[in-house]
């Protein structure tokens, strides 16, 4: 590293995602409290994006301290293969209460590990079956995190290139991605289904999709129409149906679920990021009963062998179990988080920098005119005038998003998106 790429980096971390010498050196960070993070140096930023999607109510939200603090005292961890836990054994009874069909939890550590699961199960159910349906199909710019499985059904490029020999065969499927105005969708979505419906002629073990929203790989929202549609020609073709919520799930999208908003009942989903309120890693993939008894019975082949050493750990269990108590209990103020949005996002759009804005939830987003692409260096900019003004965002490339976490007050948004007004305005239109 160079003397100047080196200032602010510190010498034994190694940051995700990160490139010393293309944008800031990460911050010191002393504290969270609500939307705010407080830097060491005694700045308060307003966290835009929820630190990474995770930060469900708060940041140091006091009721789930207090269960993690009260668990740590009891149990603080236990091998999960020949013990079980009542924190454990009520979040499933909780979490499987709110997916009709969905009776079984399989935990792991992070949203990837709940994607490589629910992977898994599919496949080795279908190996169980004679292994005739081996095809995987997932949906182009799809994420689904950073592990050898999810990287091969995530889109391939710049993150995967040095990995793509390694990578499993998957068929992809357009995402016919939408926004305000777009008048192009429902051609979009036609040519989306008639692809899948030629992919499906293939035996198919899984379809994976993230509903709703495709995070990473661009705030790309598609209408529920096309996820009915979607699950329609799955059903037929006799595949799985897995659902990716480790995003959209916990209230994130104006629905506790974004399968339940868009009105799809999936045959496994994955969970993770708000799960535990985003205070530890932990994910957990769901499953029919009926899955479950193909993974039961003397043959051995049959395990399922995957876990984790920290699976279902008891203080992961309780965070989400406080966690699920809030949002149950603050639903419909976090649902309102939409409408305020639409109000600010209306007038931003109005700006000539801001270009195919569009809403779910808590997330609005909108491209900068003229810039496509992750490495797009205006996304740096924009955050840098941002950080300048007391707000984080993380453009992705050229599009522009937030994702506050669900505390937020009116002023607090009303803050961001004057910031964001303000620096969007300075700078220059491209066509
Ligand atoms: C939809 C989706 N799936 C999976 C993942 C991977 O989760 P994790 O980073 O916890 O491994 C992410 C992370 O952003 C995601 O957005």
């Amino acid at each position: 590293m160079t003397e100047a790429s080196n200032r602010g980096w510190h010498q034994h971390l190694w940051h995700p995602f990160t490139q010393p010498g293309r944008g800031p050196a990460p911050l010191p960070v002393k504290g969270g409290q609500g939307v705010w993070l407080e830097l060491e140096d005694g700045r308060r930023l307003i966290d835009g994006i929820s630190s990474w999607w995770v930060t469900l109510h708060g940041h140091s939200e006091p009721s789930i301290a207090a269960a993690i603090a009260r668990q740590a005292e009891t149990l603080e961890q236990v091998i999960f293969a020949n013990f079980r836990h009542q924190p454990a054994a009520e979040l499933s009874e909780r979490v499987c209460a709110l997916w009709p069909g969905l009776e079984r939890m399989f935990f792991s550590d992070n949203g990837s590990t709940a994607v490589e699961v629910a992977l898994k199960m599919a496949l080795q159910h279908s190996w169980r079956l004679g292994g005739q349906r081996r095809q995987v199909i997932a949906f182009e710019g799809a994420y689904h995190g950073d592990t050898f499985g999810a990287m091969a059904v995530g889109a391939r490029g710049l993150f995967s290139a040095p990995f793509e020999p390694l990578l499993f065969d998957v068929a992809r499927a357009p995402w016919p991605a939408t926004w305000w105005g777009d008048e192009a969708c429902e051609q979009k979505e036609s040519t989306a289904l008639v692809q899948l419906e030629q992919l499906l002629e293939t035996p198919t073990a899984a379809v994976i999709l993230e509903p709703l929203l495709q995070g990473a790989g661009g705030m790309a929202m598609v209408r529920p129409e096309f996820l009915i549609a979607v699950q329609q020609r799955v059903r037929q073709a006799g595949a799985l149906l897995i659902a990716d919520e480790v995003l959209t799930g916990f209230g994130r999208c104006g629905e506790l679920f974004a399968s339940l908003r868009a009105g799809i009942r999936p045959d496994l989903v994955a969970l993770s990021k708000g799960l535990t309120g985003g205070f530890l890693p932990m994910g957990v993939t769901l499953a029919s009963e009926e899955l479950y008894q193909q993974f039961v019975g003397p043959e051995p082949e049959r395990t399922f062998f995957h876990g984790h050493s920290f699976t279902a750990n008891p203080l992961g269990c309780a965070a989400a179990l406080a966690s699920l108590e809030l949002l149950q209990a603050r639903l419909k103020h976090y649902q309102s988080i939409e409408a305020k949005h639409q109000t600010h996002l209306e007038r931003l759009a109005s700006l000539p920098q801001v270009k195919r804005p569009r809403l779910l939830g808590s997330i609005a987003a909108f491209e900068l005119a003229g810039a496509s692409g992750y490495l797009e260096p205006i996304g740096l900019e924009v955050q840098r005038h941002c950080l300048a003004e007391g707000l984080f965002v993380r453009p992705l490339g050229s599009v522009v998003y937030l994702m506050p976490p669900l505390c937020i007050n009116d002023q607090e948004l009303e803050r961001c998106y004057s910031v964001l007004s303000r620096v969007l305005e300075r700078l220059p239109v491209q066509s």
